[in-house]
């Protein structure tokens, strides 16, 4: 795949191709890596036999990282590989599963280090760290949600994402003029498909000039940005830390006079190759660098902006002027940040880069939740961004490993993640595209963007059906996003991801663990896509407790038995999930964008348990400040009686139509409290009245009550 793109990029000429070319692999002098003494400070500790590793940041390969060594170093690779390690994102922060107990290790050091995890020595966790000193958490559990809480009482939560950002978006490297994002837009709604955001590439500005926009293709940015939010459109800017080395460029100018720049040893300004070529580097190691890079952010906050995308902030470096070896595409090992040298600070160097965004957001749109999108990172990274997993490629093979890639770094401590969905390199096809949109149902924001040269693949580029199976998985996503919304509050005061690998909730079972290709959103909903070309079926792995078959999130279908694998047949317009005994999910109605998340429309998709079944939904205005109302829905079973309630904490505003779809009760005599309701193939539906405190229904004794309560022991939301 990654072969085939650079040839056909090749082949391209002059035009896109070429670009894409610059960033092949170039010849640089080799490191002489011992100089540096990388293995400077070592610590090993004991890695019992049957104990899995989680997290350790943005990783490919399997979840558990037991027999892998890890290099925790900002990397910047196009392509990155099924196997490709490091990548952008260093979080040294893992969770240790042994016997269905947790505990958490976080090595926080920005140091260039490495992981070698029970690999050459299979008892032993070995850290190798460049630095002169190791600073070790060791975090108690016992459960994987307690590492992760407490995890994040430490370095952070993440702030509230703006609804918009939960909806769907679309990019592309290629969109150079506004024209393009009007034609977008536009393709967007005469299809009638649910559009939030576009995301804009690097062509809007002048010459690669960051904090400049180029006149010519967008003559009139704030217009743009107001004649697309009344069609209910975002558009998020992206921006690359290199700044040109141009006489007379304010940007440069300001940073050579204020003495803003990265160094070389030597101590002069280093001077390197990004989209800009020459290009200097802003020193984000330093507050007032970080000051001076948020000031710039009035540019498009003056503009009407809301989301802005930082990219190549590994930092990413083709090549330097002066040619020196160094470790990937980046700044030499002994640059100069201050009195730091590079070796140091590389990790966390887009750290600083996000604070810049969001103090810049604070200062001239107080008003607003900025959605800051991040491509780099270090341990912490979630206070200011989200992430997502850079350059993948349009492959089966990509897609599956999104899963794991973004489970990981959720149990990293970044609950907000995304990849490229149809993949960014290589082209995409319908069949490809319409399994990514099902997959992504759980991914925190859903982006479609793909590079210069690749086919086109927006939702309707494939024709029939897939333009509709596209449409058909953003329509269910705009259904869930009551409850996503919901996670991403609760993820701004637990650290728990939406997107959670089985292994979050059920740690002491093996198999859950092991099943990488289906997830958990929230605790209750198991999404388990197809991630394979041509497969309309699959294997499904329910872990303990009792699941209902809400396939597409629509009907229920059948109930499973937990602990063992079912069959779900999967054609392509069908997403199996299942819903477990004892949750309620809040679902609302599609719309063609998002406006508040005050619901007009709730639905509770309710699968009750032996005990009843509990739900909880988060609403606020979507955006500006949060505060809102928390609902917990609760439904007790005393016998052949269940009781419905709800508890209410927070602002006042106007109440949802609100209805029940409810499975797992056995046979319906009476409701006490609906305005109406109907008993179907053991769904019983409800319609609430507007002010409703409470309900009763009662049961048919000699029903079957589910499962074994002892199996459905639910854990803290
Ligand atoms: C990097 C980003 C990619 C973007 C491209 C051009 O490769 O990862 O998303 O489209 O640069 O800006």
């Amino acid at each position: 795949m990654a072969g085939a793109q650079r040839q056909r990029a090749g082949g391209a000429g002059a035009g896109p191709g070429a670009r894409l070319e610059r960033r092949g692999p170039r010849p640089r002098p080799a490191l002489d890596a011992e100089r540096f003494a990388l293995r400077r400070t070592r610590l090993h500790l004991g890695a019992p036999e049957g104990a899995a590793y989680l997290g350790f940041g943005e990783k490919v390969g399997p979840l558990d990282k037991r027999g892998q060594h890890l290099t925790f170093w900002n990397t910047d690779c196009f392509p990155h590989h099924l196997e490709t390690d490091p990548l952008y994102v260093s979080i040294p922060f893992t969770t240790v599963l042994q016997g269905g107990r947790a505990h958490g290790l976080f090595l926080d050091e920005s140091w260039r280090l490495e992981a070698d995890v029970a690999r050459t020595h299979p008892e032993e966790l070995r850290f190798a760290s460049a630095g002169p000193e190791l600073d070790l958490y060791v975090i108690a559990g016992p459960r994987p949600a307690d590492v992760l809480r407490r995890y994040a009482d430490l370095t952070g939560t993440a702030p509230m994402p703006p609804l918009w950002a939960l909806g769907a978006a679309q990019s592309r490297w290629g969109y150079r003029t506004e024209g393009d994002l009007r034609a977008v837009i536009a393709g967007y709604r005469e299809r009638g498909l649910p559009l939030d955001s576009v995301y804009v590439d690097i062509d809007y500005m002048d010459a690669y000039k960051v904090w400049t926009v180029n006149r010519a293709n967008f003559p009139d940015l704030r217009a743009l940005v107001k004649e697309a939010a009344g069609q209910g459109v975002k558009l998020v800017p992206i921006v690359d830390p290199g700044v040109k080395v141009e006489a007379g460029y304010e940007v440069y100018e300001e940073a050579v006079r204020g003495d803003h720049l990265v160094r070389t040893a030597r101590g002069e300004v280093l001077v390197g190759e990004v989209w800009p070529d020459p290009a200097v580097f802003p020193d984000f190691t330093r507050p007032e660098v970080v000051a001076w890079w948020a000031g710039h952010h009035r540019l498009f906050a003056e503009a009407g902006i809301q989301g802005q995308w930082n990219d190549m902030n590994e930092p990413a470096c083709f090549s330097l002027r002066q040619p020196q070896p160094t470790e990937g595409k980046t700044l030499p090992y002994d640059a100069r940040h201050g009195t730091r040298t590079h070796l140091e600070v590389h990790n966390a160097y887009a750290n600083g880069m996000n604070e810049a965004s969001r103090a810049g957001y604070a200062r001239f749109s107080p008003g607003i939740r900025p959605w800051i999108l991040t491509r780099a990172g270090y341990a912490g990274i979630q206070r200011s961004a989200a992430v997502w997993t850079g350059d993948n490629a349009a492959s089966w093979g990509h897609l599956a490993l999104s899963l794991p890639m973004l489970g990981g770094l959720g149990l990293s401590g970044v609950p907000f993640v995304g990849a490229d969905v149809g993949g960014f390199g290589g082209d995409s096809t319908g069949e490809l595209l319409v399994r990514w949109y099902q997959a992504a149902l759980g991914y925190t924001f859903v982006r479609n963007h793909a590079a210069l040269g690749t086919a086109d693949q927006e939702p309707w580029r494939f024709g029939e059906p897939y333009t509709a199976l596209v449409g058909a998985a953003l329509e269910r996503r705009y259904r869930l996003l009551p409850h996503l919304y919901t996670l991403a509050h609760a993820a701004t005061r637990t650290g728990l991801p939406l997107l959670r690998p089985l292994a979050l909730h059920f740690p002491g079972d093996e198999d859950a663990l092991r099943e990488e290709g289906q997830y958990l959103l929230g605790e209750g909903l198991l999404v388990a896509p197809v991630l394979r070309g041509g497969v309309r079926r699959r294997q499904v792995y329910l872990p303990a407790g009792r699941w209902a078959e809400v396939f597409n999130l629509g009907r229920f279908g059948a109930i499973h038995e937990g602990e063992q694998y079912v069959t779900a047949q999967a054609p392509l317009d069908t997403l199996p999930l299942y819903l477990r005994a004892g949750e309620a999910l809040a679902l609302t109605q599609g719309a063609p964008h998002t406006t508040t998340a005050r619901w007009a429309d709730l639905t509770w998709l309710v699968h009750a348990g032996p005990h009843g079944f509990v739900g909880q939904l988060y609403e606020d205005g979507g955006d500006g400040p949060v505060r809102g109302r928390l609902t917990r829905l609760l439904g007790e079973r005393h016998g052949a009686q269940v009781l419905i309630r709800r508890e209410v904490e927070g602002e006042n505003f106007p109440e949802p139509r609100v209805s029940l779809r409810v499975a797992g009760l056995g046979h319906v005599r009476r409701v006490d409290g609906a305005v109406n309701y109907t008993y179907e193939d053991g769904v019983l539906t409800l319609t609430l009245p507007a002010r409703w405190s409470a309900l009763t229904l009662e049961l048919d004794e000699e029903e079957d009550s589910g499962p074994d309560p002892d199996t459905l022991e639910v854990e803290d939301r």
